[in-house]
């Protein structure tokens, strides 16, 4: 690969960039942005990387990848743009791939006609090289090109490759899973501080246990979290109490039932694009 377009120099934008440089799969001056707002170029820039506020500056001949990380919102000018100006110098070639929630591979078509486009949902603790990625590819897409990706989002977490009839429920799960990992956290925070603890203890005790926890399931092989509830749970015990409090309030159907929800909200969010 010798040169990586970014469109979006944002959370997510500069987050690839950073993990792309960190790992050396790419040297800095081998990345280029495209971003619209001055205090992110200024950013950028203090970051060392090549910043573009115009798509007439540069130089697409060298550029293998172009990848998209724009606001959902901000997608249909940027595909104006795209068909503008970007299609014209662009070789058919090159690789686009977007990242923007909800953007469907057959809408990116529309405007970039026959070139090879992939989709990825990455989720938020990518931003700092832990998130997981899950990506998908158009027919025009090469094995190597696919090879690329899966480097390039290596370099910010896992990476999956997956049909795109799975997205909508990818988002739901993984994309807007962080949101759920907080809100129980948030939730065991405010008990333990109902039940007597300061507010600092209550979030040390909650965050490490919820830290620790999921590191032991990556960590040792073979370990699922059923049988990591069962480990902790003795019969009549603490965590037998609390386990059966939640059984009784359905808590697997209520999670059940988010999760749904979030994925009817993606489908119905899609047919909108
Ligand atoms: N953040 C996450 O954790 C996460 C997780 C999964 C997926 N994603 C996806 O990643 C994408 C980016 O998210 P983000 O959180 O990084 O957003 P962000 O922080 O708002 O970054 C987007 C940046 O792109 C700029 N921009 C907008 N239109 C542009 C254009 N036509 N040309 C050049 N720059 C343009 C924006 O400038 P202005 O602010 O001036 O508009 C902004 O600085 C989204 O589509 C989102 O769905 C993000």
């Amino acid at each position: 690969m010798s040169k990586l377009l970014i469109i979006g120099g944002g959370n997510m934008g500069f987050a690839i960039a950073k993990g792309i440089a960190d790992k050396n799969f790419l040297s800095k001056k081998d990345i280029l942005f495209i971003e619209k707002s001055s205090d992110r170029v200024k950013f950028l820039k203090k970051a060392k990387f090549n910043v573009f506020k115009d798509y007439t500056d540069l130089d697409f001949k060298r550029i293998d990848i172009v990848i998209i990380a724009v606001k959902p919102k901000d997608i249909e000018e940027l595909l104006k743009a795209l068909s503008k100006t970007l299609n014209k110098k662009i070789s058919k070639k090159t690789l686009i791939l977007s990242i923007a929630a909800g953007v469907k591979i057959n809408k990116l078509s529309r405007t970039l006609k026959d070139s090879p486009i992939g989709r990825v949902m990455p989720n938020t603790p990518c931003q700092i090289g832990e998130g997981i990625n899950v990506l998908t590819f158009n027919k025009k897409t090469t094995k190597k090109q696919k090879q690329i990706t899966k480097m390039i989002f290596s370099s910010i977490g896992e990476v999956l490759e997956l049909d795109e009839s799975k997205f909508d429920l990818v988002t739901a799960l993984s994309g807007s899973g962080p949101a759920y990992f907080a809100y129980l956290i948030e939730s065991l925070v405010k008990s333990g501080v109902k039940l007597g603890l300061d507010e600092r203890t209550s979030y040390i005790l909650s965050l490490m246990t919820g830290l620790g926890t999921t590191r032991m399931l990556k960590e040792i092989k073979d370990l699922s979290p059923k049988r990591l509830r069962e480990m902790v749970t003795s019969p009549n015990g603490t965590t037998h109490a609390a386990i059966t409090t939640l059984q009784k309030y359905n808590f697997e159907d209520v999670i059940f039932k988010a999760i749904m929800a979030a994925t009817d909200r993606s489908i119905e969010m899609g047919r909108v694009g």
